[in-house]
């Protein structure tokens, strides 16, 4: 059978175009013992890509030229040699950029959706949920009556950061790309302040306004000069989740900025990187948390839907120009 694949063409530059990307007609080979074959429905797309798109290992190896890009993928299965699985059922698995794919039984888990729409298992219920609950947990560890600021908070993992923090009963500042996502986070998703990034031309000033009482947590799912100025508000004994820098992804220089070792002694505080794999024991609890949460509509979602399996590489390229509220996912 014959599917077409998204292959990397080669290694961008600073911002990725269409041009490092490349569509092409393989012919599936035949399936073996232990083998499915699996017809993509929803793609995540997620800023981390952007790392394995270029050469040299990070926490991930990176995308190989020539070959399929690949991330988090919902699809069902159209043709089966495994025990396992058979025609029909909802898989989830870390999928080869292919409308259709073979693979072992093994790389992919079954899907029983208890919660709609489907889509949430790649984000709220999945992999960017986790990173915003364990994150904030673990390491944010909030407590009634803090401040918690988070950025890229119109995004997956921010607009669950906002809401879990809301739930422990703190103050919480979004920092976000647009006044249509300021108004959402606000509206919807219970946000008590949201600075739109892009109109303030102060934004340690925008950040001391909006929290009068300093910065207790900074969920930090950006970096550079915007998170500069988010530090410059710290309180002693504050707590900074180094979830994300999407604002450096596409520099070719790391730009030098403050020193914060000294804010950080100073201010007796914590700053942590993790990459959300860290917590895999803490999957399970999270899971159930969040699914409770959403169930008894405490915890709210959404996701930018993009329609069409040959739009997954502007769908990726859209998370570096603000394109996405909520969850960017693709659907085939
Ligand atoms: N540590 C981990 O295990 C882990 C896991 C998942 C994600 N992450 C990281 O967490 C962050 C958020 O990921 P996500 O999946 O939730 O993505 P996302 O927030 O849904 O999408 C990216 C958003 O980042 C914002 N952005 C893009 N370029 C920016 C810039 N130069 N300055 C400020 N904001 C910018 C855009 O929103 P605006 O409209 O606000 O500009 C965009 O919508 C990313 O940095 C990602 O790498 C880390």
């Amino acid at each position: 059978m014959n599917t077409t694949q998204i292959v990397l063409a080669s290694r961008p530059t600073g911002m990725p175009t269409q041009e490092n990307f490349r569509s092409e007609t393989i012919t599936l080979p035949d399936l073996q013992p232990a083998e499915v074959m699996v017809q993509g429905l929803y793609y995540s797309v997620d800023p981390y890509m952007r790392g394995r798109m270029n050469e040299g290992k990070s926490y991930v190896p990176p995308f190989k030229i020539d070959c399929p890009l690949e991330g988090g993928v919902i699809g069902k299965v159209i043709t089966s040699r495994s025990d396992q699985f058979k025609k029909g059922d909802i898989v989830i698995g870390n999928l080869p950029w292919q409308e259709a794919c073979v693979v072992a039984d093994n790389k992919i888990k079954p899907l029983h959706a208890t919660v709609s729409p489907i889509s949430f298992y790649l984000s709220v219920l999945g992999m960017t949920g986790l990173t915003a609950y364990l994150g904030l947990m673990q390491i944010g560890v909030p407590k009634a009556g803090e401040t918690v600021v988070v950025s890229g908070a119109g995004g997956a993992v921010g607009i669950v950061v906002g809401q879990i923090a809301k739930l422990k009963e703190c103050h919480v500042i979004g920092i976000s790309g647009s006044e249509e996502k300021a108004n959402l986070l606000k509206a919807q998703f219970g946000f008590d302040e949201v600075i739109n990034y892009k109109t303030t031309s102060k934004m340690s000033e925008a950040v001391r306004a909006a929290c009068p009482k300093g910065v207790d947590i900074y969920f930090d799912n950006v970096g550079g000069e915007l998170s500069d100025a988010v530090m410059s508000c710290i309180n002693k004994h504050a707590r900074i989740p180094l979830c994300g820098q999407i604002s450096l992804y596409n520099t070719t220089q790391i730009p030098v900025g403050p020193r914060v070792q000294p804010l950080l002694l100073t201010r007796s505080s914590l700053m942590q990187g993790f990459i959300v794999s860290d917590y895999e024991t803490l999957f399970p609890e999270a899971s159930t948390q969040l699914t409770k949460w959403l169930a008894e509509g405490k915890l709210k979602f959404t996701d930018t839907i993009v329609h069409g399996f040959p739009q997954l590489p502007a769908a990726l390229l859209g998370l570096f120009t603000g394109e996405n509220t909520g969850k960017m996912v693709v659907r085939a």
